[in-house]
């Protein structure tokens, strides 16, 4: 949703998508709080850097927020986007502060991923012991703990070998791949490229994944009567994204709808689904349907339990706090679906942190640097940075 303000500002605010150079954007390091967690160790660990965008832990912490990611070139281009990443972030911020407020008063993100790096390196420690000890480090995209400050944290500990595990299932240049570009600058900035880095950069149908999905849906749908659940649809929902990004050749919306797949193969198709998209706005085309016209299609046809799953995201997130919870499930209540119910986030499921564990196991295993797709680019790709991690990366293996 707060991807969907910035691009809503976007559109009003550029009519034209003029691209300006692309200037190196450092992210800010005030606001240091506690993010540095210790290790026994006299070993090096293997770090495992978990990326992720975050999100603000405080409402006084909106702003800054909302102003790295209206910064991010990665993300969108504007003109002057110094100025107007201030501005659209200052204008923007009472209101993501009362959504905020609504779910508690910040971002669960950085609490549910710590949960999952200390479970999942726990794990890793007993399956993977040849490389143990492991330790994992936490790099947000718009908030402490920032790339750098992760790095700083990881230069400490004198790590020589860094496995970054993206914490997006499904890969999208908006999210995993502006957190690559921003650990690549980050990189070259603190002198880390003697550390032999690999990048797990998405794991839309890793079997670990599939199935903590599949047991959290079957959960949720244990709680109807059984004359409810025959009437049951299983509605998937994933933020959206702007047909420009879908056209340039993001493999999001593929990977997204791979992830449905199995998902439901794992359920042995018992239920009708559909893959809906969320957070869209502004009059520009986005990839549909869109979440709230398929509460209201659902309800014209009678439909009265809906089950709805985030699958795009494995923490609690504004998006299913507030979007799911407050809008969508208020507006379903307008339209008569009594038997609304969104499936819990993955969070501190041991399921899934042992599939956490396992993906980084594979990986190891494997010995691959990148995977086979993402040095290739968008098709329509012209951003220089997309380039230059990629470079970087993939000379790893030489
Ligand atoms: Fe997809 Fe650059 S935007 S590779």
């Amino acid at each position: 949703m707060l991807i969907t303000s910035l691009l809503r500002s976007t559109v009003k605010q550029c009519q034209t998508e003029a691209r300006l150079a692309r200037p190196l954007l450092w992210a800010p390091m005030q606001h240091m709080r506690t993010y540095v967690t210790e290790t026994t160790s006299t070993k090096s660990p293997t770090a495992v850097l978990l990326t992720n965008m975050g999100g603000p832990e405080t409402t006084d912490d909106v702003y800054n927020f909302l102003h790295n990611l209206f910064s991010d070139r990665d993300l969108m281009q504007l003109p002057f986007q110094k100025y107007a990443a201030k501005f659209i972030a200052k204008r923007r911020t009472p209101q993501i502060m009362e959504q905020y407020q609504a779910i508690g008063g910040g971002s669960p993100i950085l609490r549910w991923t710590r949960t999952q790096g200390a479970a999942m390196e726990k794990i890793l420690d007993e399956i993977c012991p040849e490389t143990a000890p492991h330790k994992h480090y936490i790099a947000f995209r718009y908030v402490e703990p920032y790339t750098n400050t992760a790095l700083e944290e990881m230069k400490k500990d004198g790590v020589e070998r860094a496995i970054v595990f993206t914490q997006y299932p499904q890969y999208s240049c908006s999210t995993t791949g502006s957190s690559l570009n921003d650990l690549h600058r980050g990189i070259s900035e603190l002198g880390m490229d003697h550390v032999r880095w690999s990048i797990i950069d998405r794991w839309p149908t890793h079997p670990g994944f599939i199935d903590a999905t599949a047991k959290k849906i079957e959960a949720k749908l244990a709680e109807y009567t059984e004359e409810e659940r025959k009437d049951a649809v299983i509605m998937f929902s994933a933020h959206s994204l702007p047909m420009s990004v879908v056209n340039r050749g993001d493999p999001y919306p593929a990977e997204v709808a791979a992830t449905v797949d199995h998902v439901m193969n794992k359920l042995d198709h018992r239920y009708p689904h559909r893959l809906c998209w969320q957070s869209q706005v502004g009059p520009k085309a986005w990839l549909g349907p869109q979440t709230s016209d398929a509460l209201k299609g659902f309800a014209k046809a009678g439909k009265k339990n809906l089950v709805v799953v985030p699958i795009a995201f494995t923490s609690d997130h504004i998006e299913t706090l507030y979007e799911l919870d407050h809008e969508y499930g208020s507006e379903a209540k307008k339209l008569g679906i009594t038997g609304w119910k969104r499936v819990d986030a993955l969070n501190d499921d041991p399921v899934f942190t042992q599939a956490m564990a396992d993906i980084v196991k594979e990986h190891i295993q494997k010995d691959e640097v990148v995977s086979k797709k993402w040095p290739l680019r968008c098709p329509d790709c012209t951003f220089e940075t997309c380039g230059h991690s990629r470079n970087f990366f993939t000379k790893q293996k030489e």
